[in-house]
């Protein structure tokens, strides 16, 4: 029986993330990351911190594949991203949920179809993704904008678009670059609900953000990033 439960806590505490070594270069000279190394537990909520330029956008990007490193390795769900074919990178997407720092909408649809997309793209019946985009809406108080065209939105509206087409599919992997930065406490507040939600049902998020209100006395880790390199902060726990 004791084997039996090491086995299981070793196979519960597989890393979703695993990041190795991984230093990015953009041409011809600009050493955005350092020799980075961290891993993510399923089920984990970790917030990046670091001044403007230290890295954060960087990093995320190189996660969801956006970008790729100039050295080292990068592991999602036991998937070598430098190894993956392009349609496994294409699937492997579809499970990890971006919430740009730029946003990234579609500013002549809707709100409702801005949201709406990640669903239609895993063809979820209209009915479902009706119910998510309308929850979703309104967890998030941007339900009276919906028929709107996400360009003639406010940026914290746009963001809060944003953030609900991020997490419409429950991704396994929530990736949130400043989440809450064109927001005020009540709409931040919310975001975070929703984030605190998705993560108790087994979502792995990473948050980078330069918003202290949301990570100060956090229990969960917080990692910080100095001029491309990464050390986990004082107090947080391992
Ligand atoms: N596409 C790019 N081409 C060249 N340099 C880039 C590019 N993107 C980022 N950089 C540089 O890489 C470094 C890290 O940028 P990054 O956007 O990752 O920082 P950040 O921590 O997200 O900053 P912020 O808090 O302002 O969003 C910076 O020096 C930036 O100028
Ligand atoms: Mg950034």
């Amino acid at each position: 029986m004791e084997n039996f439960n090491e086995t299981f806590s070793d196979y519960d505490a597989q890393p979703l993330v695993e990041v190795v070594k991984v230093t990015k270069i953009y041409p011809p000279d600009v050493v955005a990351l350092r020799n980075v190394s961290f891993n993510a537990r399923k089920g984990e909520l970790i917030f990046l911190t670091g001044p403007s330029g230290a890295g954060k956008s960087t990093l995320l990007k190189l996660l969801c594949r956006q970008q790729t490193p100039t050295k080292g390795m990068i592991d999602i769900d036991g998937n070598d991203l430098n190894k993956l074919s392009d349609n496994a990178i294409q699937k492997l997407r579809q499970r990890i949920g971006v919430a740009y720092q730029d946003f990234k909408l579609l500013p002549r649809l809707s709100v409702f179809e801005n949201i709406a997309m990640p669903m239609e793209v895993q063809f979820k019946s209209l009915k479902e993704i009706r119910h998510r985009v309308t929850e979703l809406m309104e967890k998030l108080d941007i339900k009276e904008k919906q028929n709107k065209p996400a360009g003639k939105l406010s940026r914290g509206e746009q963001q809060r678009v944003a953030i609900a087409r991020a997490t419409a599919n429950s991704p396994m992997l929530l990736l949130a670059d400043e989440p809450t930065g064109n927001l005020d406490a009540g709409a931040t507040e919310l975001v975070m609900d929703l984030f605190r939600e998705l993560n108790e049902k087994g979502s792995t998020i990473i948050i980078a953000t330069h918003d202290t209100s949301i990570y100060q006395g956090t229990k969960h880790r917080t990692f910080e990033l100095q001029q491309g390199e990464l050390c986990s902060k004082p107090g947080s726990p391992s």
